[in-house]
Protein backbone atom coordinates (compact mmCIF):
# COMPACT_ATOMS: atom_id res chain seq x y z
CA UNK A 1 0.00 0.00 0.00
CA UNK A 2 1.40 3.46 -1.15
CA UNK A 3 1.33 6.72 1.04
CA UNK A 4 -1.88 7.85 -1.20
CA UNK A 5 -4.13 4.97 -0.19
CA UNK A 6 -3.26 5.21 3.39
CA UNK A 7 -4.86 8.74 3.51
CA UNK A 8 -7.73 7.65 2.17
CA UNK A 9 -10.29 7.25 5.00
CA UNK A 10 -14.03 5.75 4.65
CA UNK A 11 -16.88 7.55 5.34
CA UNK A 12 -19.92 5.76 4.87
CA UNK A 13 -21.88 4.06 1.72
CA UNK A 14 -23.24 6.34 -0.95
CA UNK A 15 -26.62 4.65 -0.83
CA UNK A 16 -29.52 7.33 -0.01
CA UNK A 17 -27.19 10.08 -0.01
CA UNK A 18 -29.03 12.65 -2.45
CA UNK A 19 -28.19 16.62 -3.89
CA UNK A 20 -27.51 19.15 -1.50
CA UNK A 21 -27.37 16.56 1.52
CA UNK A 22 -24.74 17.22 4.03
CA UNK A 23 -22.03 13.99 5.85
CA UNK A 24 -20.54 14.94 9.09
CA UNK A 25 -17.23 13.50 9.41
CA UNK A 26 -15.00 13.19 12.21
CA UNK A 27 -11.60 11.88 12.20
CA UNK A 28 -8.99 12.67 15.65
CA UNK A 29 -9.61 15.47 16.64
CA UNK A 30 -10.65 16.96 13.48
CA UNK A 31 -14.36 17.45 11.78
CA UNK A 32 -15.16 17.77 7.74
CA UNK A 33 -18.18 18.50 6.21
CA UNK A 34 -19.21 16.09 2.52
CA UNK A 35 -21.48 17.27 0.21
CA UNK A 36 -22.93 15.76 -2.60
CA UNK A 37 -23.61 18.01 -5.25
CA UNK A 38 -25.41 17.05 -8.37
CA UNK A 39 -21.71 16.18 -10.10
CA UNK A 40 -20.19 14.64 -7.16
CA UNK A 41 -19.19 14.68 -3.38
CA UNK A 42 -16.88 17.49 -2.48
CA UNK A 43 -15.11 17.93 1.38
CA UNK A 44 -14.31 20.73 3.19
CA UNK A 45 -13.47 21.82 6.83
CA UNK A 46 -16.14 21.18 9.15
CA UNK A 47 -15.93 24.53 11.16
CA UNK A 48 -16.84 27.89 9.67
CA UNK A 49 -13.87 30.29 9.30
CA UNK A 50 -15.63 33.10 11.10
CA UNK A 51 -16.40 30.89 14.59
CA UNK A 52 -16.66 27.64 16.02
CA UNK A 53 -19.91 26.54 14.29
CA UNK A 54 -20.14 23.35 12.37
CA UNK A 55 -21.70 23.36 8.75
CA UNK A 56 -23.24 20.37 9.00
CA UNK A 57 -26.46 22.44 9.48
CA UNK A 58 -25.69 25.13 7.08
CA UNK A 59 -27.97 25.13 3.65
CA UNK A 60 -26.54 23.89 0.54
CA UNK A 61 -27.11 25.78 -2.42
CA UNK A 62 -25.95 24.96 -5.77
CA UNK A 63 -22.10 24.83 -5.16
CA UNK A 64 -22.47 26.57 -2.24
CA UNK A 65 -22.60 26.36 1.52
CA UNK A 66 -24.37 28.84 3.60
CA UNK A 67 -22.94 28.57 7.54
CA UNK A 68 -26.17 28.23 9.72
CA UNK A 69 -24.89 31.16 12.01
CA UNK A 70 -24.32 33.96 10.28
CA UNK A 71 -24.79 33.07 6.90
CA UNK A 72 -21.56 33.29 5.50
CA UNK A 73 -21.17 31.74 2.52
CA UNK A 74 -18.46 29.60 0.66
CA UNK A 75 -17.82 28.13 -2.65
CA UNK A 76 -18.11 24.00 -1.68
CA UNK A 77 -15.46 22.90 -4.40
CA UNK A 78 -12.53 25.93 -3.79
CA UNK A 79 -13.45 26.75 -0.56
CA UNK A 80 -13.14 29.73 -1.05
CA UNK A 81 -15.22 32.46 1.21
CA UNK A 82 -17.98 34.81 -0.42
CA UNK A 83 -19.91 36.52 2.08
CA UNK A 84 -19.25 38.40 4.59
CA UNK A 85 -18.81 37.99 7.97
CA UNK A 86 -16.88 34.74 6.47
CA UNK A 87 -13.73 35.93 5.15
CA UNK A 88 -11.49 33.08 5.44
CA UNK A 89 -11.36 30.37 3.00
CA UNK A 90 -12.16 26.72 3.93
CA UNK A 91 -9.45 23.93 3.07
CA UNK A 92 -11.05 21.32 0.57
CA UNK A 93 -10.23 17.69 0.33
CA UNK A 94 -10.54 15.32 -2.28
CA UNK A 95 -13.62 12.52 -1.96
CA UNK A 96 -13.98 9.43 -4.52
CA UNK A 97 -16.75 7.13 -4.84
CA UNK A 98 -15.27 3.38 -5.45
CA UNK A 99 -18.21 0.13 -5.10
CA UNK A 100 -20.64 2.87 -3.36
CA UNK A 101 -18.49 3.41 -0.62
CA UNK A 102 -17.23 7.32 0.39
CA UNK A 103 -13.33 7.78 0.84
CA UNK A 104 -11.90 11.37 2.08
CA UNK A 105 -8.27 12.28 1.47
CA UNK A 106 -6.82 13.88 4.44
CA UNK A 107 -3.32 14.15 4.40
S1 LIG B 1 -19.95 31.44 12.22
FE1 LIG B 1 -20.10 31.08 10.07
S2 LIG B 1 -20.48 33.06 9.24
FE2 LIG B 1 -20.26 33.39 11.38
Amino acid sequence: MNNENLNWHFVQDSDGIEDEDIIRFDLDDKTFCIYKLQDGFYATDGICTHEAVHLEDGLVMDDEIECPMHQGIFNIKSGKALSPPACDDLKTYPVKVEDNKIYIQIS
